[in-house]
């Protein structure tokens, strides 16, 4: 059975989208967008990426400098499950910093690192866990999105119930 860990995309399925975006506008972005989107674990391997280079006929260095420059981008595997938890100064002063405690404590993550834009994943690639430095809503800090839909005035009972849903195989609505 194929393992979903480190599998880049299948040749044919790659070939198609860089033949899609061929010529047109924009064809790297676009092409890493979508090779990162049917990609099962949201990302970039370093063969796609040597792959696009050479069928493109663009310099390794640029498109290694497009997907490293641009955050969207994910050069490793992704959760099944991303939350993402803001650490800007309004979220920091309402308690974000316990927050992402909590939660990466809940899924057994061990952290050496806590600054911005930091990314943890659990070893059984069901969560990813992420740090930004700001939503932009910060009246209503502090603020964690997960699965992509955003959660304001979290506390801890929040967090714990949103995560219970999700790991009890609830999605989130968007
Ligand atoms: S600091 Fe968290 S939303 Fe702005």
């Amino acid at each position: 059975m194929e393992t979903l860990i480190n599998t880049p995309l299948a040749g044919e399925i790659l070939d198609e989208i860089i033949e899609k975006h061929r010529g047109k506008p924009g064809m790297l972005l676009t092409t890493l967008e979508e090779a990162q989107e049917k990609n099962p674990l949201k990302y970039l391997p370093g063969e796609t990426l040597v792959e696009v280079s050479g069928k493109l006929n663009i310099p390794y260095t640029q498109v290694y400098s497009v997907a490293t420059f641009y955050s969207y981008f994910n050069l490793t595997p992704q959760g099944k499950h991303t939350v993402v938890v803001c650490r800007g100064t309004a979220c920091h002063t309402k308690g974000s910093k316990g927050l992402l405690d909590d939660v990466t404590a809940l899924l057994g993550i061990r952290r050496d690192v806590d600054g911005a834009d930091s990314s943890f994943t659990t070893s059984d690639n069901l969560f990813t866990v992420r740090t930004v430095a700001c939503f932009g809503q910060c009246a209503q800090s502090p603020v964690v999105e997960v699965d992509g839909v955003i959660h304001s005035n979290v506390n801890a009972q929040k967090l714990l119930k949103i995560m219970s849903r999700i790991k009890n195989g609830k999605t989130e609505k968007k």
